[in-house]
């Protein structure tokens, strides 16, 4: 999209487009009132792919800001925030060139790239903030508008700003941007975060495979997102140990290299069709699928009556009978999912028994709750935590997503309740699940996407 025009790049539009993404078909990414109608009562059964995580991804996008020259990313997912990061590296000076065929980007990168990130961009996704780290160590300095993103609480970023400050780097806030500045490179130092956080864990990788001397990373995030980053950095001539633990040590290098790298496959996504599949009494094969990945959730999904087998590329998800209510506590990884706890309210919501679930990250996450209560769902809130009673059955009604997993949740209560849901504000979904209504319907779901 160049500034102004409304409409996706030619670059995208031009290739093949699948049905259900219909925002890549040259229409206006934003504007268009849509929703998902679903026909409560199929059971899914069958074979699915997933892609690259998006959590990945849009973090490898801003990894290669890193090295000048061409860096190729594979598995990219055909989502609305991969097009808003590609179209602010576009704005950065980067040539974005995505092949749908392949599932590839290249992203081509000048010798000095743009420094400045402006707010339209930069509040659609959070994500953007990402950008941070590698320019500051690239071009000297960082101007960052706050971000925006998914509407799930208060989401600061004080761990991002020190961790840049003890990198020799000055952060001040002004006019609703974030002004980063270096005098000479950034230098090494030892950073402990108060909290695993993944985007300052990722600015700080960014920033600091660039710096002077060796940076400790401590209580770093461990998720699979962050080893995928850490893995394509390495690739690009950075030294990192400690890749998947707590401690990163970072050796500063002068210069990166670009490279290709492979996105790994969305937990989350995979999550969510095996959630999916439990839910509808269902049977689906997920290919391009990580099983340690999801160790926790899925032995919540055992508990609650799936059966799970591991097949080469993945694993097979089935249910026979109502599911049981399973307890969830969110906690970063290899904790419980945050991003899988609207799915579970759901889950429980029709499961035999009652369940606590436990949000620790994200206050805001239980504002879905009152659309699942919408639903004819039993869930009461105290604080972070959310009681669920299985109900029999739930009453198909209008809901809203308010962001991208409340949307999915949203989306697998509607599979099992009588008569039809309408989910509103499905470019959340969107967001983040590639062919998400096409898959649905694949597996037997009556689902479509409609014009409200
Ligand atoms: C990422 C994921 C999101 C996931 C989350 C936790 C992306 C684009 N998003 O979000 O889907 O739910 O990890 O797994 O990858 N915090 C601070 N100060 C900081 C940084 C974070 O207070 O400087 C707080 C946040 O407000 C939040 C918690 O820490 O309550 C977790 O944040 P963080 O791990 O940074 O999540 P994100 O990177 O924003």
């Amino acid at each position: 999209m160049r500034a102004g025009s409304g409409r996706p790049p030619a670059a995208w539009a031009a290739d093949r487009v699948p049905a259900g993404n219909r925002w890549a078909a040259g229409r206006p990414i934003l504007g268009a009132v849509e929703a998902f109608r679903i026909v409560g009562g199929a059971r899914l059964a069958g074979e699915v792919r997933v892609t690259g995580a998006k959590n990945s991804v849009l973090k490898l996008m801003a990894a290669s800001l890193l090295a000048e020259g061409t860096s190729v990313l594979h598995e990219v997912p055909d989502i609305l925030d991969v097009e808003y990061m590609a179209e602010l590296l576009r704005r950065l000076g980067c040539d974005v060139v995505r092949d749908r065929a392949t599932r590839s980007v290249s992203i081509t990168v000048p010798e000095v790239p743009h420094h400045k990130a402006d707010y339209d961009l930069v509040r659609k996704l959070r994500a953007s903030i990402n950008v941070l780290g590698p320019l500051l160590a690239r071009c000297g300095e960082a101007d960052v508008a706050l971000p925006g993103g998914d509407n799930i609480g208060s989401r600061g970023l004080d761990m991002h700003i020190a961790g840049l400050e003890r990198l020799g780097a000055t952060v001040r806030s002004e006019h609703g941007f974030l002004i980063a500045t270096r005098d000479e490179r950034l230098h090494g130092a030892t950073v402990w975060l108060d909290f695993p956080s993944v985007g300052a864990t990722e600015n700080l990788l960014m920033a600091s495979v660039l710096a002077k001397g060796t940076t400790v990373i401590d209580n770093a995030a461990r998720e699979p997102e962050i080893v995928d980053i850490c893995t394509m950095l390495q690739k690009m001539g950075g030294q990192i140990e400690g890749v998947g633990t707590s401690t990163l040590v970072i050796e500063g290098v002068e210069a990166l290299s670009p490279t290709e790298h492979t996105t790994v496959p969305d937990r989350l996504v995979v999550g969510t069709w095996a959630v999916g599949a439990v839910m509808t009494r269902g049977d689906i094969t997920i290919h391009n699928a990580v099983a340690a990945h999801l160790e926790i959730a899925l032995d919540k999904l055992v508990r609650a009556g799936a059966i799970v087998d591991e097949v080469p590329d993945g694993f097979r998800v089935a249910c026979h009978d109502r599911p049981r209510a399973v307890d969830v506590v969110t906690l970063p990884y290899p904790g419980f999912p945050t991003d899988l706890q609207p799915q579970f309210i759901a889950l429980n919501s029709i499961a035999h028994g009652s369940a606590m679930v436990t949000e620790n990250l994200f206050e805001a996450r239980f504002r879905f709750v009152n659309e699942m209560v919408r639903l004819g769902a039993d869930v009461r809130t105290d604080g972070h935590h959310a009681m669920v009673r299985g109900r029999q059955s739930l009453s198909g009604a209008p809901v809203e997503a308010a962001d991208i997993r409340a949307g999915a949740g949203l989306v697998l209560a509607g599979l099992v309740a009588e008569g039809c849901t309408t989910v509103y504000e499905p470019h959340h979904v969107d967001r983040g699940y590639d062919g998400f209504i096409d898959d649905l319907v694949r597996l037997g779901a009556d689902v479509s996407r409609v014009d409200v």
